[in-house]
């Protein structure tokens, strides 16, 4: 069942989107060689609970966290770890769920820690515009293959490719609501997209093969040719005519400056 939010409905997840999108600014300013993933874990958990929000991931499905830290050939839902310091040439998408009035933000980024290899920040850049080029289709009328579609072809021009396992969502008292939303597909297939429907839109992309396997914690999955993956989700609401972006980059990029993808 698709949900189609009302106006002050949108107004009150905008407000959980913009959250997640402020914690991730404040874990742009820690990121660097020499801190763990269980580091970046505690910056959110403090700034939700300073924000009167709790993680959307915690306890999730038993989630063990509050955010997922997928380093280099991880792809999502990797666990933070006091044991995995973060390396100069990293990079680490990183994940995050806030719940706040009812509603839910869900937003992801790939981070650079320290210096990394021109190929790999080419990965995140191509990653991060097909998501925006997602996020073009989401306008009424139009249907969810031709998100997918968007991203599909542009990051198999540039000889990436898509992984399946995982896809976006609908989003608004629940984390995961109707429809899916693949990061691939044919154009005019699938639901028809309605004004008032929110979708979080979060292509993950291989350098290498699309192929998957579960790590052994039961959660974190990486890349089976372990070469790296990226990341970039944003939570939209569909309306006629444009998309409505409820969440943004702009917090981080103004830590990051000169170093944003
Ligand atoms: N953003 C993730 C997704 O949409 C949510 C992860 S929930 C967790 O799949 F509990 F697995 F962390
Ligand atoms: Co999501």
């Amino acid at each position: 069942m698709v949900f189609l939010k009302t106006d002050e409905e949108i107004e009150l997840l905008r407000e959980s989107n913009e959250l997640v999108a402020k914690a991730l600014a404040e874990v742009a300013k820690v990121i660097a060689p020499g801190v763990t993933t269980k580091k970046l874990d505690r910056v959110v958990e403090e700034f939700l609970a300073d924000h009167a929000a709790v993680s959307g991931f915690l306890n999730y499905n038993g989630y063990p966290a509050s955010i997922c830290t997928s380093v280099n050939e991880q792809v999502v839902h990797g666990i933070p770890s006091d044991k995995v310091v973060l390396q100069d040439g990293d990079i680490v998408s990183v994940d995050c769920g806030a719940y706040k009035n009812g509603f839910h933000g869900d937003f992801a980024y790939t981070f650079c820690v320290g210096e990394v290899k021109p190929e790999i920040r080419a990965l995140l850049k191509t990653t991060k515009e097909s998501m925006f080029l997602g996020i073009e289709q989401a306008v009424e009328g139009k249907r969810i293959g031709d998100i997918g579609h968007a991203i599909q072809t542009y990051c198999e021009a540039r000889g990436y490719s898509v992984v399946r396992e995982m896809i976006g969502h609908g989003i608004g008292r629940s984390m995961h609501e109707a429809p899916e939303v693949p990061n691939y597909g044919r154009k005019g297939n699938g639901p028809m997209l309605k004004s008032g429907m929110v979708i979080c839109i979060e292509p993950m992309i291989n350098l290498g093969t699309k192929n998957l396997v579960f790590e052994r914690d039961g959660w974190t999955t990486r890349t089976l040719d372990r070469k790296p993956s990226a990341h970039f989700e944003h939570a939209v609401a569909v309306r006629s005519g444009r998309p409505d972006i409820l969440s943004t980059y702009k917090y981080i990029e103004e830590v990051l400056g000169e170093n944003a993808i």
